[in-house]
């Protein structure tokens, strides 16, 4: 079974893991960097991070349109029922059986507020194994943190990881994220989509090769790689 990741541009994400469609933070409608429409895109699940607008961004109206499960932490998942929409509570550590993998929320040092004010819970990653054993960790946005380590301990196959500093890890942090993570592959998102968070992802790759194991790989908005 296949994993093929897509970049929509910023924290937008797609995973296609055999016949399922999974959508992450998906925030196309205002996003500078997309590459795609809201309208445009298919899914039967949508993996939301925490309640920030450049990342809650069209879930509601994405969830509405193509009866998409929402997995999201708890609070995230009540707020958003309570707006119609399908969604499933998890929090930091518990995992769930999917038919595309067991998701586990992950520790994100970050904030969650929505955008109307509400309390969103803790912030979170995740970190996905599909049937045939890949091992996905989404950071999400995240700063650095030691227990990184024990989530590559679990074997990770590709990381995809924010570099844009400012409200994430910056180039720096994320390379050591890289070095306690141990990742086979790595992806960087969470940049240029507008000017404070603007980085050289390919001087960032650069360094991970010569500094690491890991074999980066710089996409453009839109572009896809397969696993
Ligand atoms: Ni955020
Ligand atoms: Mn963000």
């Amino acid at each position: 079974m296949s994993v093929k990741f897509t970049w929509y541009g910023h924290a937008a994400l797609g995973l296609d893991i055999g016949n399922n469609h999974i959508l992450v933070d998906p925030f196309l409608t205002h996003n500078p960097a997309a590459s795609t429409t809201a309208n445009a895109l298919q899914c039967q699940y949508i993996l939301l991070s925490h309640g920030h607008g450049d990342h809650l961004g069209d879930t509601i109206a994405i969830a509405k349109r193509t009866s998409a499960t929402v997995i999201t932490n708890f609070e995230l998942a009540e707020w958003l029922g309570k707006k119609g929409v399908n969604a499933h509570g998890q929090h930091l550590g518990g995992g769930h059986q999917w038919p595309f993998g067991y998701v586990k929320l992950t520790l994100a040092l970050h904030g969650s507020a929505l955008p109307d004010g509400s309390y969103g819970g803790n912030p979170s990653g995740f970190l996905i194994t599909t049937p045939d054993a890949h091992k996905i960790y989404l950071a999400c946005d995240t700063g650095l943190f030691g227990d990184m380590r024990l989530i590559g301990e679990e074997g990770v196959d590709l990381a995809v990881l924010p570099i844009g500093d400012n409200f994430t890890m910056g180039p720096s942090d994320a390379l050591r994220a890289v070095k306690l993570i141990q990742p086979k592959h790595v992806i960087p998102v969470h940049y240029d989509t507008f000017g404070l968070i603007k980085q050289d992802a390919a001087a960032w790759a650069s360094k991970v090769r010569a500094e690491t194991t890991a074999q980066p790989h710089v996409l453009k908005p839109g572009e896809s790689f397969t696993l």
